[in-house]
């Protein structure tokens, strides 16, 4: 490992992953990296992140939902963009899918949709919701035959950018259209990689294809950064799985690592972030680190 980065900070001792009684207990888990953020008083217009990985199961819709949390505390204003037919993020919010009456399919797929009545609650402060169902997936081959079809995304969420300042884009696992969307109309991409045996295979593809957007739709698009996440403590294999992301990524990989624990799928039954559910537990801090990191960077 590059002796000069620091290493992860909330990877060696995860308690038993127990919830601390002590919450300045990861007060001292800070990075240079990481800096405590200043307020923000005049809001927007927002930065457009899309967390990508055509991987399943890697932690994009977890970290969407409590980065987003965690950037919210911040006093940031966010906007969580379901763009998985599947609703993983909306479920994960305590959103019924199946019940709307609009979702993200009618802000792609018709013009007079009003904006207002897809917003949903997300019943945490700062923190807006565009869910998605299953009409989604319709839109992926309803868009096929559109002019300008890989921007319809951008052109839907223009309208919201002005009131917030971080806007987070939950894409599905595919690089299909849906994610090019995400990928056309984003400024930055959030790469969450599991500590896991084969997880960097397919990366190089997912590379390839950030480039290709960033040459033929989009210019301006980043790598934000490669968050390690699914990091098991007691195993050695995912250290080494760790250390063979950073050789691969260097400085792009989050000084904030995110530990495997039962606590986020007892979240997603919660249907509330970390950050609410178990607020002193490591896992909500490591996400705060995180959301340090992305308002530095
Ligand atoms: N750090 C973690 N530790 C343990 N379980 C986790 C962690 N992060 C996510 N999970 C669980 O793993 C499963 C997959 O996570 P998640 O849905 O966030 O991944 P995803 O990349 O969005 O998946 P998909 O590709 O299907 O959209 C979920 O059940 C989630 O609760
Ligand atoms: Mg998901």
């Amino acid at each position: 490992m590059n002796p000069t980065r620091p290493e992860p900070q909330n990877r060696l001792d995860d308690p038993a992953d127990e919830q601390t009684s002590d919450p300045g207990r990861n007060t001292h888990r800070t990075s240079p990296r990481a800096p405590e953020p200043s307020a923000v008083e005049v809001h927007g217009p927002a930065r457009v992140i899309a967390v990508a990985n055509q991987k399943g199961g890697v932690g994009k819709t977890t970290s969407t939902i409590n980065l987003g949390a965690a950037l919210a505390e911040y006093g940031r204003r966010v906007l969580l963009v379901d763009f998985d037919p599947q609703g993983a993020l909306s479920v994960g919010l305590g959103v019924q899918p199946h019940q709307l009456e609009a979702t993200v399919y009618n802000l792609l797929m018709e013009r007079d949709t009003d904006p207002a009545e897809v917003l949903q609650d997300t019943g945490v402060e700062n923190m807006d919701l565009l869910p998605s169902n299953i009409d989604l997936s319709a839109a992926e081959v309803q868009l096929v035959t559109e002019v300008g079809r890989e921007q319809a995304l951008g052109r839907s969420l223009k309208r919201f950018l002005p009131d917030y300042d971080v806007v987070l884009i939950d894409c599905q696992p595919s690089l299909g259209l849906l994610t090019i969307n995400a990928l056309a109309c984003a400024d930055a991409v959030l790469v969450p990689l599991a500590c896991e045996f084969f997880s960097l295979r397919g990366v190089a593809l997912l590379m390839d294809t950030i480039d290709k957007v960033r040459d033929r739709l989009n210019p301006d698009l980043d790598l934000l950064g490669v968050l390690a996440t699914m990091y098991d403590t007691r195993t050695l294999h995912t250290r080494e799985v760790h250390e063979r992301v950073v050789e691969a990524f260097g400085d792009k990989v989050f000084d904030a690592v995110i530990n495997r624990t039962i606590k986020f799928p007892e979240t997603t039954v919660a249907g509330e972030p970390i950050t609410q559910w178990a607020p002193t537990s490591y896992a909500a801090d490591s996400y705060r680190m995180l959301a340090r990191e992305v308002i530095a960077r």
